[in-house]
């Protein structure tokens, strides 16, 4: 079908793109509109409105598209075509106008929007730079301040913004198309294009304190960089020249690894929330939160279920602990209302809809209540207990655990199809990862009812069957336990950091282990000695340093050693330490490459994440993939660990994974794929 409509209203051409659910510039659009700019001039219609049907004006280029050959009519020919026509070209813009779209609207002649319309450059989010004449025309448009840092950051501003910076002729509350209609009655001539317009001279170290800004924040990611290089064409080039070496950055980006890794990612982020589990299941309507537990996880769940106009009750267990978890959250909110990210009603509405205390038949009306007390069975089975006597039958029981079998905390209770674990991650009202924790038990309906919560507070949720740590911890004990092989075999904790920070990792291992404390992995590790089997090599290093009382940065000193000012120093005990592990277990040091660091802890990911996917505990590669850049912050221009996996080949993994084993006896298990 086609999606663009024309219609000649008296002289006036209506030309109207309907290509759901985005109206992205696919080839039937791009086809259409030539098509229709080309009807309007033959009509001599003098003016022309383009508006779009649905949520949004048109919000980018078809990313689907991008990893096929570009087909005809390529975007800027019909930008230009639109720009340079006779005919006084308006779009009316509402929602999100972004990438294909804006530069749709900045080649026409009258740009109005309604006030909530937000516009952005994204592409730099998809490893790209704007194809169709975004970081040429934006300049001219809005000065290239603006323009640089839109293009780099890929970050939206709202129609206000974009009117005071000279990028919209009018905003409007309503009405849009009877106002478009009643400026183009009163347009005597055609106002110059934006092509034509002149760009204002900009401070000369504007551009060099703004791509070091960026180059800070990018890590290892390249796109931001070559956006910035682009608006500078503008003002280095006349437009002709600066559109076309704009197209072809654009093509070839198309084909670089970094673009292709992040469509994966946008991609992915959009299928994650849709496991086959979950198909064609409604879900439950979620007004009523109960969550026990005033710590700082809990306080988190409540903050994040806050923010999404829910309903809250927190439980504690007596005056004191009620009145703490009450300061906690209040504090949490009003640090988003400092932080402008709440006006003072919604502070207000939010904390209205709060309450705290400590019986639990406050419960009795909930949707859905979380356990998020502390990590030990014997207490979240009791506070199972207690949920499970005063909830409706047909609420949904969610534990809030770490590494504990959801399917022993619930062992009593009855109905436990409603069972399922939010394994949520630390600040929990502001990291954006949620694991949802399939039982044998767990209803389809109680998985897409924790589904629909995750969508309604924000969080990327991925499903996870049971295993030790579910899919994410899982996945960093493979990554430390690697990390500890390479130290016992020659590396120490700043190379391997540096190797890691290098690939694109926020932090090393053994820096965020400073960060976060040593115990908890500790007691993961003691929790799981009987079952560990007599064969798995073992490294007792971190060990070692949790008997010396060195947990990380809270207690003064753990891989490294910290002054006031948290910056990780060398420490020469640890280094000791690890040397006399060494040289007590007859081991050889040898020196390791940062390539050779980090190819090896890169295979141990993919392989654990394939066995994880063998073993049935993850639906698709891509969930794994999720996992690890919403929660652990694996670089997201790599795609997550399972895509990088894919780029290599299996071959090279499991070649690498070889020479891991042979180096390190009785470390790994290979999954199936990996096994030669
Ligand atoms: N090309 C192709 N498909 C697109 C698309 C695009 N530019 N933008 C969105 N979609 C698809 C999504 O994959 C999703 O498909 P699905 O329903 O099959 O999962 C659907 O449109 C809705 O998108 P979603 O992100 O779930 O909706 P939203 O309302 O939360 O957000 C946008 C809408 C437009 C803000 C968001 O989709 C977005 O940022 N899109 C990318 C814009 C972009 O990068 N444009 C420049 C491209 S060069």
């Amino acid at each position: 079908m086609n999606p663009v409509f024309y219609h000649n209203d008296s002289g006036r051409a209506w030309v109207t793109i309907d290509n759901p659910p985005v109206n992205a510039t696919s080839q039937a659009v791009r086809a259409g509109l030539i098509e229709a700019i080309a009807s309007a001039e033959r009509d001599n219609c003098r003016t022309g409105v383009i508006v779009c049907l649905g949520r949004t004006f048109v919000a980018g280029g078809d990313i689907s598209e991008f990893g096929k050959p570009p087909q005809e009519p390529h975007l800027p020919d019909v930008y230009w075509q639109l720009e340079q026509s006779p005919v006084i070209w308006a779009v009316a813009l509402h929602g999100t106008v972004l990438g294909g779209g804006f530069e749709l609207a900045m080649a026409a002649h009258v740009r109005v929007a309604t006030s909530g319309t937000r516009f952005g450059l994204p592409e730099v989010n998809l490893g790209l730079v704007p194809g169709a004449g975004g970081t040429q025309r934006l300049p001219r448009l809005v000065g290239a301040e603006l323009a640089a840092d839109l293009a780099s950051s890929g970050r939206m501003i709202d129609a206000q913004t974009l009117f005071d910076a000279g990028g919209l002729d009018a905003v409007v509350e309503d009405d849009l198309e009877g106002y478009i209609g009643k400026l183009l009655d009163s347009a005597s001539s055609h106002p110059l294009t934006t092509s034509e317009r002149n760009i204002l001279p900009v401070a000369d170290d504007y551009f060099t304190s703004l791509a070091s800004a960026v180059d800070k924040k990018a890590k290892g990611a390249k796109a931001p960089q070559l956006n910035i290089d682009a608006v500078k064409w503008a003002m280095e080039t006349d437009f002709i020249e600066g559109q076309s070496r704009e197209r072809q950055l654009h093509l070839a980006l198309r084909d670089s690894e970094q673009s292709i890794a992040l469509r994966h990612a946008f991609f992915a982020e959009r299928l994650v929330s849709k496991p086959a589990a979950i198909k064609e299941v409604t879900a439950a309507k979620v007004e009523h939160i109960t969550v026990v537990g005033g710590g700082l996880m809990g306080a988190g769940i409540s903050a994040a279920c806050l923010a999404a106009g829910l309903n809250v009750h927190l439980i504690e267990v007596d005056d004191n602990a009620v009145a703490a978890a009450n300061e906690r959250v209040k504090g949490l909110l009003q640090g988003a209302l400092k932080r402008g990210k709440i006006t003072q009603a919604g502070f207000e509405a939010q904390y209205n809809a709060f309450s705290c205390g400590d019986d639990y038949r406050a419960a009795a009306n909930t949707d859905i209540a979380i356990e998020a007390v502390f990590e030990d069975m014997q207490v979240k089975q009791n506070v199972f207990a207690e949920l499970a006597r005063h909830i409706r039958a047909d609420a949904i029981l969610a534990t809030n655990t770490s590494y504990l079998n959801p399917e022993e905390i619930s062992t009593d209770i009855k109905n436990p199809q409603r069972v399922v674990g939010l394994h949520f991650f630390s600040p929990a009202h502001i990291m954006k990862l949620l694991e949802i924790v399939d039982t044998k038990e767990t209803s389809a309906q109680a998985l897409a009812t924790a589904f629909s919560l995750a969508k309604r507070i924000k969080k990327v949720a991925v499903l996870s069957g049971v295993c030790d740590g579910f899919i994410g911890n899982r996945m960093l004990a493979a990554y430390r336990r690697q990390g500890d092989y390479l130290l016992a075999d020659g590396a120490t904790p700043q190379q391997i950091d540096a190797a890691m920070r290098a690939y694109g990792m926020p932090m090393g291992p053994y820096e965020l282990q400073d960060l976060t404390g040593l115990q908890i992995g500790w007691a993961n590790r003691k929790r799981q000695a009987p079952t560990r089997a007599a064969t798995e090599r073992y490294v007792t290093i971190a060990d070692q340093l949790c008997e010396k009382e060195r947990f990380g940065q809270r207690s003064g000193s753990g891989w490294y050693q910290y002054e006031s000012d948290r910056k990780p120093v060398v420490d020469q005990e640890v280094e000791q330490l690890i040397q006399h592990y060494s040289n007590q277990n007859g081991i050889q040091r040898r020196t390791f490459t940062q390539q050779e660091i980090q190819n090896s802890m890169i295979a141990v990911l993919a392989n654990e994440g394939a066995r994880i996917l063998e073993e049935g505990i993850a639906e698709r590669a891509l969930d794994i993939d999720m996992v690890k850049i919403h929660g652990y912050g694996f670089p997201r221009w790599r795609g997550g660990p399972m895509h990088t996996a894919d780029v290599m080949g299996d071959d090279t993994v499991a070649t690498i994974l070889a020479s891991v084993v042979k180096q390190s006896p009785g470390s790994w298990l290979l999954a199936k794929k990996y096994q030669r």
